[in-house]
């Protein structure tokens, strides 16, 4: 049985590499007038959101279907945890129909590892709590590698809500194990003194200004409110502090990229003239989603 994917931590990367060479063969698919291929024929994708998305779910059902497979999206609210029913017997309801591998978001941290430790069927983790995003932080690379030679020596830049961000972990052991300079930045209370040993080459700072300094990437992340049970900034307040607009850009390389994992939120965290501009590679993002998540159906299911 192969394994799933849980989270970057645990990967190489020689794994890594290996899954943005197929990302970037499945990047020159998305051009082509026939995208689907029959390679996974056969094989039956479970996508289980036990959380709202836009993108992740939409990508992994497009990526699974453009190989071939056969999928079924399954929501919390149109399922039976509606009606009361458990973690463990919903798990164990939709194992019994035999799926080729389920794809799952949830809020709790560990809730998919919890899962691949109980199902012999390969796991994805599309987002656990505020742990980890393995295939954002994947798609983030190889959106900097369209627009990088490497992403060694590169200075990153990434700010916001890091306490609750998932994307944040994700990325920053990604960006660490190919040596990448990595500032993340926000207010006190979403910044953890803790994360600066989380790998090596991060470094904290509360200053916006500082942070993106020479930055050759900015990524840009949502408060997550859903997440926060501490009182809140105002928007304008947020925005003031550290939201980022046009007069931030020039204090990074005159070639920065601006990324955002989305969904975002105009004038909180970024603003229109930003997210719009030819800085901004967001769309590009929600494009690369695709050709990452068929590469990781690709090594986990043929
Ligand atoms: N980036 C991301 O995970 O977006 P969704 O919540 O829309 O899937």
């Amino acid at each position: 049985m192969p394994a799933g994917l849980l989270g970057i931590e645990d990967l190489t990367r020689q794994e890594i590499e290996a899954t943005l060479l197929r990302a970037k063969h499945y990047q020159t698919v998305q051009h082509q007038a026939v995208k689907k291929s029959d390679l996974l024929r056969g094989k039956m994708v479970v996508n289980l959101f036990f959380e709202a998305s836009t993108r992740t779910r939409t990508s992994f059902e497009i990526a699974a279907k453009r190989l071939g497979a056969d999928t079924v999206s399954i929501t919390a609210t149109g399922s039976s945890v509606s009606k009361g029913e458990s973690l463990v017997d919903t798990l164990n309801t939709l194992a019994a129909m035999r799926p080729d591998a389920i794809i799952m978001r949830h809020a709790a941290s560990g809730a998919p590892h919890f899962l691949a430790r109980h199902l012999p069927i390969p796991i994805i983790n599309a987002g656990d709590g505020t742990h980890e995003h393995p295939t954002q932080a994947l798609l983030d690379a190889l959106t900097i590698l369209d627009h990088r030679d490497s992403l060694e020596g590169l200075r990153v830049a990434i700010i916001g809500d890091i306490a609750h961000s998932r994307v944040a972990r994700s990325n920053v052991y990604l960006l660490s194990k190919f040596g990448v300079d990595i500032v993340l930045c926000g207010p006190a209370p979403l910044l953890p003194s803790e994360l600066s040993s989380m790998a090596p080459g991060v470094r904290l700072t509360y200053d916006m200004r500082e942070a993106i300094s020479d930055a050759d990437v900015i990524m840009m992340l949502r408060v997550q409110l859903e997440r926060q049970h501490e009182s809140n900034f105002s928007p304008s307040e947020y925005f003031q502090f550290y939201g980022l607009s046009l007069e931030h850009i020039g204090l990074a390389r005159p070639d920065v990229i601006v990324m955002h994992p989305g969904p975002i939120n105009r004038g909180r965290e970024i603003s229109s003239e930003v997210a719009d501009s030819q800085k901004s590679v967001i769309l590009n993002q929600v494009e690369n989603g695709v050709a990452v998540r068929m590469a990781v159906l690709e090594r986990i299911l043929s």
